[in-house]
């Protein structure tokens, strides 16, 4: 290395560490999050995600005091096999456990030189003995939380546990209707999706209409209008919200999913439209003129010429838009509230209602975050055009 190449690399240190550190402070409480989501409820409960690969509660315990004799698989001494569930169901409790380590085999103590387990660490071990058994399976991951997020099971147990034992919670049926039961994740997928895809398109639909006109129709008064439209980026949404419930709720659109497609349209389509207009004004003046030239009509040069021009701003527009639609909640909690819940509904419904379902919580969270995340890996360099787009031109 040459010594512009080590100031050029010291130069850009702090960059290279204030980017680094920034991804960290995003990328460690995702990671949180997913690994949380992904532990048994027990593991919650009893310490943090970053614990997960730590022993688990008795392990430790019996490969002190009983794996010498007995091995860590339970099989060392056949005639006490305590990978049997027969010779572990014998001690349902760690008090019975206690009791027979503390009596002698051929006049000899149990447990030879080693000194006796005390009580915590006897349940522990005794905890262990039924894992080694497979009598109480306790995973390191697992999918339940998911499942139980999905179906919206309340219960205390899990939705998969219970339905094989033949229990039914309230609402919980065990069969494939249960994805789509009103408390679950499932249904309220489907109802933001309902919510998010006609409010994505028909805002950028009508701002491209209006884009074009705007760009590329002589009409009078146009840019009045089109300054009135840009000052009306500047009314903030909630100052809207009551009288449009009141209206709403006298043209019957309260809790229906037109009603939200309406207001989100309203809402998105001043700043598309601004950005469409600006979009399409920068294609060459040329190209217009000589379509028109050639005896095409308004509707002929906007859909062959404009709309395949202006995919990139279309697609910037359309994920922005996504992202809000689908991660809003003040709008669907007054407009559709509980009789349609979307998925940001149901969550905070979960975080009052379950206090500390941490288990449900971070999987619903999860979820909630997938199909986001599917459309940035799939779109991801137009968001980069789409920040830009909004930089240069906004
Ligand atoms: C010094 C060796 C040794 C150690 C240490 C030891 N065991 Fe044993 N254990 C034995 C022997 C030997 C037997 C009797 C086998 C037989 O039935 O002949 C036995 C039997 C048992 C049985 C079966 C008893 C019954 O009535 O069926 C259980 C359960 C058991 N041990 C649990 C434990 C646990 C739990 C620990 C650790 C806290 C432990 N042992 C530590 C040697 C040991």
């Amino acid at each position: 290395m040459n010594k512009s190449k080590i100031n050029h690399f010291f130069n850009r240190l702090p960059l290279h560490l204030a980017v680094i550190g920034l991804m960290l402070i995003w990328v460690v409480p995702a990671i949180g999050l997913l690994v949380t989501s992904l532990r048994p409820v027990q593991a919650i409960n009893t310490n943090g995600w970053w614990m997960t690969l730590a022993a688990l509660p008795g392990e430790e315990e019996y490969n002190q005091l009983c794996a010498d004799c007995h091995g860590t698989d339970g099989k060392d001494l056949p005639e006490a096999d305590l990978s049997d569930p027969e010779v572990v169901g014998l001690f349902p409790r760690s008090i019975q456990l206690l009791a027979m380590l503390g009596q002698e085999i051929d006049g000899q103590p149990h447990m030879g030189t080693l000194p006796l387990p005390d009580a915590q660490q006897a349940a522990d071990i005794a905890t262990q003995m039924k894992r080694l058994a497979g009598i109480e399976s306790q995973p390191r991951l697992t999918l339940n939380n998911y499942i139980d997020s999905m179906v919206g099971y309340r219960g205390t147990k899990n939705y998969l546990a219970d339905c094989e034992a033949g229990v039914q919670a309230s609402g919980i049926n065990c069969n494939i209707s249960d994805l789509l039961n009103p408390r679950g994740m499932g249904r309220a997928f489907v109802n933001s999706v309902i919510v998010t895809v006609p409010a994505t398109i028909l805002p950028i639909l009508f701002a491209a209409f209006a884009g074009y006109a705007f760009a590329w129709l002589d009409f009078k008064g146009r840019y009045f209008l089109f300054a009135i439209l840009v000052g009306l980026q500047v009314i903030p949404l909630q100052m809207t919200l009551v009288p449009i419930s009141r209206m709403y709720a006298e043209l019957g659109l309260n809790g229906s999913f037109l009603g939200v497609w309406l207001f989100h349209t309203g809402f998105g389509m001043p700043y598309s439209i601004y950005l469409m207009r600006n979009f399409l004004g920068t294609l060459p003046r040329d190209l217009f003129e000589s379509a028109y030239l050639d005896g095409a009509s308004h509707w002929t040069a906007f859909r062959m010429l404009a709309l395949p021009l202006a995919m990139p701003a279309v697609a910037s527009l359309a994920i922005f838009q996504f992202l809000w639609v689908w991660n809003d909640l003040l709008v669907a909690l007054v407009f559709l509230g509980g009789t349609k819940p979307v998925m940001t509904y149901q969550i905070s419904n979960m975080v009052s209602s379950l206090g500390a379902g941490w288990h449900l919580l971070t999987a619903s969270a999860f979820l909630s975050m997938l199909l986001p995340m599917v459309i940035f890996f799939a779109f991801q360099r137009y968001f980069v055009r789409g920040m830009l787009a909004g930089a240069v031109k906004g």
